[in-house]
């Protein structure tokens, strides 16, 4: 789909780390729609060489930051300016990692130094980056932030484990910080929650290829693709999306209001 939908708008795009990452996807639609981007993501990351292939096939700059880190996104923040020549109109938190759940703890039996490390890694990040934009004034008139979550914030996935608290953390975060930054300039805080998706973070959790399928049976739709989850970010990048602020939005080809369906009871 070629569009101008983002035409002069600048953006800074967490979470790119190969070409099955969701935040992939909206970056090379970012483009094509004409907004002009910076790439970051972890020191770590930048070691398999992927986001510098990214960045040098978009034209733009990867700057590296760990989002748990302050000073790294105060540096981010102010390079990004310079680079893109002026405020922000949009950025996008693609961020998610569980301690426990790579290390295969049960939820009953966590590690809480692990757990704190997973709140800050996949939603304490989300305000550090929402504070270290509102403090510089980073942020353009009508401004869009988005963050990626899932449906395990409001019901329970057991092997979802402790990013279940994160992203209601996440979710929590987009509504107080949405209420400050349309105070402060119009810049609206959203958070989409995605259908699984076959990515690193994704398949990391137990189970989730059969989980995948479940899923894909019980959305009407069938899970939404990553391809469209980049679209749905691109229309509230944009101007289209001008007052919707503090939701959170599904994109689940209906998963979220299903209760039951026959095609997983295999009797359609
Ligand atoms: N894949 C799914 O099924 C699914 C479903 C709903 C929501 N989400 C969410 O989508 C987002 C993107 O995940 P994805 O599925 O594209 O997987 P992904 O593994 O491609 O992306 C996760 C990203 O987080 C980055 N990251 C980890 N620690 C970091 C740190 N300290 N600082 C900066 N970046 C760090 C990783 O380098 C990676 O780029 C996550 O928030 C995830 O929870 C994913």
């Amino acid at each position: 789909m070629s569009n101008q939908l983002l035409q002069g708008k600048k953006g800074i795009i967490f979470g790119a780390l190969d070409d099955k990452s969701i935040a992939t996807k909206v970056a090379e639609k970012c483009v094509e729609a004409g907004a002009q981007i910076v790439l970051t993501n972890a020191p770590v990351a930048f070691r398999f060489g992927e986001i510098q292939k990214l960045a040098e096939r978009l034209g733009c700059e990867a700057i590296p930051a760990d989002a748990t880190s302050l000073e790294d996104l105060e540096n981010l923040v102010d390079k990004s300016m310079e680079i893109l020549g002026g405020q922000i109109d949009f950025v996008l938190h693609s961020i998610g990692m569980s301690l426990n759940v790579r290390k295969k703890r049960a939820y009953t039996n966590l590690k809480y130094e692990w757990m704190q490390k997973t709140f800050d890694i996949s939603a304490i990040s989300f305000h550090k980056v929402m504070q270290t934009l509102f403090a510089k004034n980073a942020m353009s008139e009508w401004g869009s932030v988005m963050a990626l979550t899932y449906i395990a914030a409001q019901r329970t996935f057991p092997d979802y484990n402790e990013m279940a608290e994160s992203k209601a953390l996440l979710e929590s975060f987009a509504r107080s910080f949405g209420y400050h930054f349309a105070q402060q300039n119009k810049v609206r805080v959203n958070t989409i929650s995605q259908s699984p998706t076959k990515t690193t973070a994704g398949s990391g959790v137990k189970g989730f290829d059969v989980f995948f399928d479940y899923a894909d049976k019980m959305s009407p739709l069938g899970n939404a693709p990553a391809e469209a989850c980049a679209d749905y970010c691109l229309f509230m990048f944009s101007d289209l999306s001008r007052y919707i602020t503090m939701q959170n939005l599904y994109h689940d080809g209906g998963f979220s209001n299903m209760g039951m369906s026959p095609a997983v009871l295999d009797i359609e």
